[in-house]
């Protein structure tokens, strides 16, 4: 069976696909209509990816030969489901592997942004000394971290606050309050109790319909000024526009690992409107990209394509 993988992916998965007698095709650089060139001529069975789009030009290029498509992450809002389905071509994932990772870049966001690391590091290297202006960070014991969304990623989000002392409240209308508040959360059923009381609001929603415009334009209008809104979700879940506003008017500072219209370039230069706008942080989409979640996302995704190669049972559907 032919395995045609279009992310960067483990290298320890590639081997055992291999082992397990699979003829692995790995090219981290395909994209859009490199990636449809790519599966019309190579026809494989199985096409593996993380955020790379699988939209109905690549499908129709893979089909008839083309089964599945493993999407490597949380979510399958990159991929036309409804289409892949109408084609016959199984879609599935790898759900809720990436929690630590995401939960520990949200904490580097959070510091970053309380301590100004990122602009530290880019004076230091200009040549520009300036102390006194980082001796009024606020800190974070004490301060309040509002969660929108409470499920593997929340959680491991609010553990690590309670380590630094904060207070932490959270809002899930599908987590039930007494799992919230057992881990020393206080659970709220108002979202806009979260825009109201929180120096830091950090999103852990699925993307797609149900939660578009969540984080809306009367959500961000009730942030306290100063507040800090980290998006390592979705960029669907926040009104861009209204959130660009409040940063340029100076009073919120954004940091984001995902955006809309993420640059289309796997690697190489791009032009970004966010890129130019003070007080917004933007990372390259690397929630899940520690050595350690790689690894066991790779593993997942190799067990789920082993699975389905040996007995045609497709796992995570
Ligand atoms: C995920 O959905 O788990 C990640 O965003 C995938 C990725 O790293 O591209």
């Amino acid at each position: 069976m032919k395995v045609l993988i279009a992310d960067q992916f483990s290298p320890k998965a590639i081997e055992e696909l291999k082992a397990a007698g699979l003829e692995v095709i790995y090219d981290a650089n395909l994209n859009g209509d490199t990636l449809t060139a790519c599966l019309a001529e190579k026809k494989p069975a199985v096409l593996v990816v993380r955020s790379t789009k699988v939209q109905p030009p690549q499908i129709d290029a893979g089909i008839p030969e083309l089964k599945m498509v493993v999407r490597a992450g949380s979510g399958y809002d990159t991929i036309d489901t409804a289409y892949a389905k109408e084609k016959g071509v199984a879609v599935c994932n790898t759900p809720g592997i990436n929690a630590t990772a995401v939960a520990e870049l949200v904490f580097a966001h959070i510091l970053n942004a309380d301590r100004r690391i990122s602009e530290n590091v880019t004076l230091f290297r200009q040549g520009k000394w300036n102390k006194a202006a980082y001796a009024s960070c606020p800190g974070l014991k004490g301060r309040t971290l509002g969660l929108v969304g409470f499920g593997n990623i929340g959680l491991l989000v609010a553990n690590r606050a309670h380590a630094f002392e904060m207070e932490v409240m959270a809002y899930d209308p599908v987590v039930k309050a007494e799992v919230i508040e057992k881990t020393g959360t206080k659970y709220v059923t108002d979202l806009m109790d979260i825009a109201k009381n929180c120096d830091f609001v950090s999103i852990h929603v699925p993307g797609g319909n149900a939660t578009k415009g969540l984080i809306s334009k009367e959500f961000i209008a009730a942030m306290k000024d100063g507040a800090t809104l980290i998006n390592t979700a979705r960029a669907t879940v926040v009104d861009e526009e209204a959130m660009i506003e409040k940063c340029k008017a100076g009073k919120l500072f954004a940091c984001l690992d995902v955006m809309s219209n993420e640059p289309a370039v796997k690697k190489g230069d791009f032009t970004h409107p966010l890129s130019a706008v003070e007080n917004i942080y933007c990372t390259h989409h690397i929630g899940a990209s520690t050595l350690q979640a790689e690894s066991a996302i790779g593993d997942e995704a190799a067990r789920v394509v082993m699975t389905f190669s040996k007995s045609g049972e497709i796992l995570h559907q």
